[in-house]
């Protein structure tokens, strides 16, 4: 069971090694409880007499004979029966308690793609704060944020840079390192779009993590570059698709080249020796 609970945060290989343990384990359990023989209580053979009894007849040495087992003794049926009435109701308590802790992590998670606005909002070069909705019916909980850069055009096809503002570290807001357009804040529905003057890269307010303009990690505490979001552009708008872990990036703008991995939760190392540390990440 320790193997079994163990991979379940660990790895699934983990687990499913543990399950087939407790599995075998609880069969040869199992198997030792209702199998077995009794052997027939023989008659006890009176103990030989002190000296001097020779003169006394001996009773013949009694065979001992073996009587057919009994199966199920009533002492086993009561042990198997108390122990599995209590399986039972250790079922039945802590499979909804699990269920109920394990189960969310694997459902309704994701989002969909989100339109923050056609691409003329966004000026060549410079990078604009969007925030959205990311499930409306959530309301203001679902707000997400992203540092979103247009690059110009790439073989024919707009090139954008979207940055996720969680830091890489432990999740704070990542600020922009200059000012802000404010006077030009834009509102388009559930989606705001503020436009920065000139940065110098992201901030981190909480334990100083830094980064360029292209997300790399340059100082402080985070593990790697900052999340990025996929995109798509549909009938000249900017969609904001899934967002996915970046370990670091080589060159700039259009033409990066950007080493992507699977969402990681901040503080997760995506690549290296340390990222077998984290052999699985839960949908989120
Ligand atoms: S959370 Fe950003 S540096 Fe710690």
């Amino acid at each position: 069971m320790v193997v079994l609970l163990v991979g379940l945060i660990v790895s699934w290989y983990v687990a499913g090694l543990g399950a087939l343990i407790a599995l075998a384990f609880g069969f040869l359990w199992v198997r030792d409880l209702t199998t077995g023989t009794s052997l027939a209580h023989a008659p006890e053979v009176e103990p030989e007499r002190a000296a001097g009894a020779a003169q006394v007849p001996v009773p013949a040495p009694v065979e001992l004979v073996e009587l057919p087992s009994e199966r199920y003794p009533r002492s086993k049926f009561l042990e198997i029966s108390t122990l599995g009435l209590g399986g039972v109701i250790g079922g039945l308590v802590t499979a909804p308690a699990l269920g109920f802790m394990v189960a969310p992590a694997f459902l309704k998670q994701g989002q969909k793609d989100h339109d923050i606005g056609p691409i003329s909002d966004f000026p060549q070069g410079k990078y604009v704060i969007a925030t959205w909705m990311s499930d409306p019916s959530q309301g203001e909980v679902s707000r997400r944020t992203a540092f979103v850069r247009y690059n110009g055009q790439l073989r024919n096809l707009p090139s954008f840079t979207i940055i996720s503002n969680h830091c890489a570290h432990l999740g704070c807001p990542v600020q922009p390192n200059g000012p802000l357009d404010n006077k030009n804040t834009r509102q388009l529905a559930d989606v705001t779009l503020i436009p920065t003057v000139s940065i110098a890269g992201f901030g981190c307010p909480c334990h100083g993590g830094q980064y360029d303009t292209e997300g790399n990690r340059t100082a402080g505490p985070p593990v790697r570059a900052l999340d990025r979001y996929s995109f798509s552009i549909r009938n000249g708008h900017v969609f904001v698709g899934k967002p996915f872990s970046v370990s670091h990036v080589d060159g700039t703008g259009a033409n990066a080249e950007i080493h992507k991995w699977t969402l990681s939760f901040p503080g997760e190392h995506v690549n290296g020796l340390e990222s077998w540390l984290y052999p699985i990440q839960p949908p989120h």
